[in-house]
């Protein structure tokens, strides 16, 4: 592991999800390879490695340099048993078949972005902290949420709200943001949203518009949807892929994925024979996904809407 840093550490830990959940669908044990292609602060990393232990390796990726270091910091001890990448999990295949993680025993995502993300103000990830208009999570990205706010036509950012934030206020608030430009700072645009839709339900009215952004400038759904077929790719016979998700968008699409891979035909229904030549490479091991415990939802909130869906290499 490369020990040079790049940035300071931020003091927090971040709580793995459904840690012993993601345990208890991979599986650890000694002698097997490991892939955490969303590594963050390396809590279920960490778990993942003294399960297997004493030889059980990992190969982590994140997009962001800053959670990398979380993460190097956190599973030093563990020595050459863990590989570090900086990149988004795009290359997944290429990056496992290069670290000599090809095939693997279990791949684990756990989507989004972590509390060290969110509760770094210059990040800009939250509507609660003062902060540019940021956004990446890997700040190599060319395009922050400022560039999307301030240049977005009305109809392609109602459009994107309306895409990844479900967000039913999408051209109000986009019409607000519009006339407000140009906006700089999370709380400017968190103050407009709030005055465009004026209404105060469970969640903060610009929750939908700071996802939605976010999805946008890290390309977060087309990046799920390419690597989910490379994760199958990569997993042993009898390996697991588990997938957390925190937003109906990105559940969906694992389900469908899952669903797919799990059949010997896709076919239209209306067809009278097969002729797609489809065959099941998945099965599915959690028929509705597993959610956080009372317990969990209480001590640690952020928890609250993830999903996690299992599924075995045939
Ligand atoms: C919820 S956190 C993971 C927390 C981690 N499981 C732990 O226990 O600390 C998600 C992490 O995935 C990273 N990430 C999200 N999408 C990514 C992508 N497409 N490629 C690489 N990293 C990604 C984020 O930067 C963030 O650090």
């Amino acid at each position: 592991m490369a020990m040079t840093r790049t940035h300071p550490l931020p003091n927090y830990t971040h709580k793995p999800v459904l840690y012993q959940e993601v345990l208890t669908a991979l599986k650890p044990e000694s002698g097997k390879r490991f892939i955490d292609g969303t590594i963050g602060g390396g809590g279920h990393a960490q778990g993942i490695l003294d399960a297997s232990s004493p030889d059980g390796q990992l190969l982590g990726m994140d997009a962001d340099p800053a959670a990398l270091d979380v993460a190097r910091d956190r599973l030093a001890a563990y020595g050459p048993r863990v590989t570090l990448v900086q990149s988004n999990f795009v290359r997944l295949e290429e990056i496992a078949r290069k670290s000599g993680f090809y095939p693997v025993h279990g791949v684990l995502f756990d989507l989004g972005i972590s509390s060290m993300q969110l509760s770094a103000a210059a990040r800009g990830f939250s509507f609660q902290r003062n902060g540019p208009l940021d956004m990446r999570m890997d700040p190599n990205l060319q395009r922050t949420a400022a560039n999307l706010v301030n240049a977005l036509p009305i109809e392609e950012l109602a459009g994107l709200l309306w895409r990844y934030g479900e967000e039913r206020y999408a051209r109000r608030i986009a019409r607000a943001i519009a006339a407000a430009r140009p906006l700089n700072t999370t709380t400017e645009l968190a103050q407009v949203v709030a005055r465009a839709v004026r209404q105060r339900g469970r969640i903060h009215p610009a929750t939908r518009t700071f996802q939605a952004l976010r999805i946008a400038v890290n390309d977060e759904l087309s990046a799920l949807e390419t690597v989910l077929p490379q994760a199958m790719g990569a997993l042993a016979p009898g390996g697991r892929l588990a997938v957390i998700s925190f937003h109906s968008l990105e559940d969906r699409m694992v389900k469908s994925f899952f669903r797919r891979e799990s059949r010997d035909c896709i076919c239209s229904p209306k067809e009278p024979v097969c002729s797609c030549g489809h065959k099941a490479a998945l099965q599915i091991v959690t028929r509705r996904p597993v959610v956080p415990s009372a317990t969990e939802k209480s001590s640690n909130p952020p928890s609250r809407s993830a999903k996690l869906r299992v599924a075995e290499k045939l």
